[in-house]
């Protein structure tokens, strides 16, 4: 078996994201980006996509078809390269599923209670006078296991997601670090995650996170006229702002998540000493969201126009993933005697 310390000479670099909405700017600057970014920074890099994470709220197959498609095209629209990075469907390796079987057997019920999309999904039957498990699968349940599968298969070091997505990276590492010590043995690399600076939460155009679950965003790939409506959305106040409130507003967060640094601090000047209201700021984010992602939206519509190159590009990523997984499995199953 290869030690932990070897290991993390050769560090790995993993993401997945859910075929759940249209992408919006809070996946494109808290996830994809970042992640695209870092992993430069990594020998081996996996992104995929999520499908029976989906699976939880998508259930009309043509959607999850379309939806799947759709992620995918995000990923390399925005200039994944399948030569250099893995990129695969879960769905694909079935490895995964076989490991979340184990992982299952070493993590303790009280940890699955604890974790934030079910506490939610319990919160809200309680307000609303329901039973706790009214609408709670077990696929919402045992979500975080299925995703510290994904994690754990690839030996991974960092996984780069936004801030909504930490606990389930910590409960991964905790469930790694239980079979570890479980066998006084380095089996599972422990995962860290990455956030992005700044951009770990951008708000939706009603100030609270932005989601697809909000009906809250500003798509990545449309046209001006969308981008416009969605913009003309976001709340802002009467308020005279000085530069240090002005930062601390929606609309602010919003711009200089899109616009270059320079444009940002000008509309500060700009705003604050009145020479602009919040009608000419809009049309300035409208503007910077066409330069930023125009051409973006070509690539993506070209790719969805092509559905036949995106399945082909994501079975040759699953060809070339399986095997690594298979190999990691065998290290499991070797270890607890199933081998
Ligand atoms: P949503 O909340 O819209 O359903 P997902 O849960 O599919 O988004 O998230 C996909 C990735 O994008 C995750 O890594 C998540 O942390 C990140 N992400 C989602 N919303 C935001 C946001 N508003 N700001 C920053 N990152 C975000
Ligand atoms: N749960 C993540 C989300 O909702 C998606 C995901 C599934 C993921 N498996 C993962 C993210 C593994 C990082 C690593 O966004």
């Amino acid at each position: 078996m290869q030690k932990a310390s070897s290991m993390h000479t050769n560090p790995t670099i993993l993401t997945g994201i859910k075929p759940t909405g249209q992408p919006h700017i809070g996946n494109y600057f808290g996830a994809i980006k970042p992640a695209l970014e870092r992993a430069a920074e990594y020998e081996n890099s996996f992104f995929f996509i999520a499908d029976y994470h989906g699976l939880n709220s998508v259930q009309d197959p043509e959607e999850m078809r379309r939806l799947t498609r759709s992620i995918a095209a995000t990923w390399l629209a925005a200039g994944l390269d399948p030569a250099k990075h893995h990129f695969y469907r879960q769905s694909d390796i079935p490895e995964t599923f076989e490991l979340e079987t184990i992982l299952n057997t070493f993590t303790p019920k009280g940890w699955m209670n604890k974790a934030h999309a079910y506490k939610a999904t319990v919160a809200n039957n309680q307000t609303a006078g329901r039973s706790d498990d009214h609408d709670v699968n077990m696929g919402l349940f045992t979500y975080p296991i299925l995703m510290a599968s994904d994690i754990l298969l690839f030996d991974t070091s960092a996984v780069p997601v936004g801030k909504d997505q930490i606990q389930h990276v910590e409960i991964a590492r905790d469930i790694a670090q239980k079979v570890n010590s479980f066998y006084n043995k380095d089996i599972f690399v422990l995962p860290e995650h990455v956030t992005h600076e700044g951009i770990a939460e951008l708000p939706g155009i009603d100030g609270r996170k932005m989601s697809k679950s909000y009906n809250n965003v500003i798509p990545v790939f449309a046209s001006v006229e969308e981008w416009q409506k969605a913009v003309r959305s976001i709340v802002t106040d009467a308020e005279t702002h000085t530069p240090d409130s002005l930062k601390q507003t929606t609309f602010y967060k919003l711009y200089s998540a899109v616009a270059t640094s320079e444009n940002s601090e000008t509309l500060v000047r700009d705003i604050t000493s009145g020479a602009i209201g919040w009608k000419d700021a809009k049309d300035r984010l409208a503007s910077a969201l066409e330069v930023r992602f125009a051409e973006y939206t070509k690539e993506y519509e070209r790719l969805m126009n092509s559905p036949e190159e995106i399945d082909r590009i994501l079975h040759t990523g699953a060809e070339t993933v399986r095997p690594i997984a298979q190999a990691t499995l065998r290290r499991i199953k070797t270890t607890i005697g199933i081998l």
